[in-house]
């Protein structure tokens, strides 16, 4: 019997992949043969003997010390492509919400006062302060061409933008099915220089930490719109700060909260929820339960 140890809720179709009378799966086990688990940090945990493999019911793996399982021969699982699609839908609607200035012009409804009559002539202000800018025709950088990379490149392409995408490893990324009208750029700066949108979908490694930086804003189109759906680490926020004082960008939206750019105006922060739809923790789950339970019975290793 093989014992499963879960750091965070996993959907219960990815637990059904476990059959139990093969499997015990517990939050409670001692001597785990294997670990299942979202964004739990493993950092501080004292790694047990006993453990054999680690499932991520995700994509990053930066919430898992690396170094410690590759030096012990531990394969760490993960769920690439698996939440794409609930990602790629929430980019689109920071894409939407930023163009159309939907939080700021939420937050001015909500402070309107009075009967309907009185309500409707005071929004009248909103109409011209909130005006936005339309998307099609309007250029999208992609940084990162990934699972989530490309499926947001090639849906902003079926929106009618022009789409300029960069990852210095796309000819390992080409089985992604990115669409042939996406302008492949040769560097970060290049998708910086002529993007009216970025979107960033790198994992946090060293090679990307800070990547998004007080240079690199100082260079980008004047009044551009960033989006950070990935991992907070791979921008500098006081470089974001500066230059959304600047309007070096008109709006940051981001998937993480941050002390640093709490209550500025320009930003637009979500608590990491890119993932957090139904169908998406399904799919992790059981692509993350699936390569566990096959490395255990079979030693066959898929996706580490
Ligand atoms: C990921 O790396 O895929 C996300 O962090 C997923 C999650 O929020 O669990």
């Amino acid at each position: 019997m093989y014992k499963i140890l879960t750091f965070n809720n996993i959907a219960t179709r990815g637990l059904e992949r476990l059959p139990r009378e093969r499997f015990e799966v517990s939050s409670e086990i001692q001597h785990p043969d294997a670990v299942l688990l979202r964004s739990a940090k493993l950092h501080d945990w004292a790694v047990p003997d006993t453990l054999k493999a680690v499932g991520r019911a995700g994509a990053g793996v930066n919430n898992i010390p690396m170094a410690a399982m590759n030096e012990r021969g531990i394969p760490v699982f993960n769920a690439p492509g698996a939440n794409a699609n609930a990602v790629k839908e929430l980019v689109l609607a920071g894409m939407f919400l930023a163009a159309r200035n939907i939080c700021p012009a939420w937050a001015f409804a909500q402070t309107l006062e009075g009967d309907d009559a009185a309500m409707n002539k005071a929004a009248e202000a909103g109409k011209k302060q909130f005006t936005g800018f339309e998307l099609p025709g309007r250029t999208l950088g992609v940084i990162g061409l990934g699972a989530i990379g490309v499926s947001v490149a090639n849906a902003a392409a079926a929106l009618g933008m022009k789409v300029v995408g960069y990852d210095p490893k796309i000819t390992v990324r080409s089985a992604w099915n990115l669409e042939s009208g996406v302008y492949r750029a040769q560097s970060v700066d290049e998708v910086m220089t002529a993007s009216d949108i970025v979107t960033l979908h790198v994992p946090e490694v060293d090679e990307t930490r800070g990547m998004i930086n007080a240079a690199r804003l100082a260079a980008s189109r004047e009044g551009q719109v960033l989006l950070n759906f990935a991992r907070a680490g791979i921008v500098d926020d006081d470089a974001i700060i500066k230059a959304l004082d600047e309007g070096r960008l008109s709006r940051y939206v981001c998937d993480f909260p941050a002390a640093a750019l709490k209550g500025h105006d320009g930003v637009v922060a979500l608590p990491h929820i890119g993932a957090s739809t139904d169908e998406a923790q399904e799919n992790c789950a059981i692509m993350a339960a699936d390569e566990v339970r096959d490395f255990l019975e079979t030693g066959n290793v898929t996706n580490a």
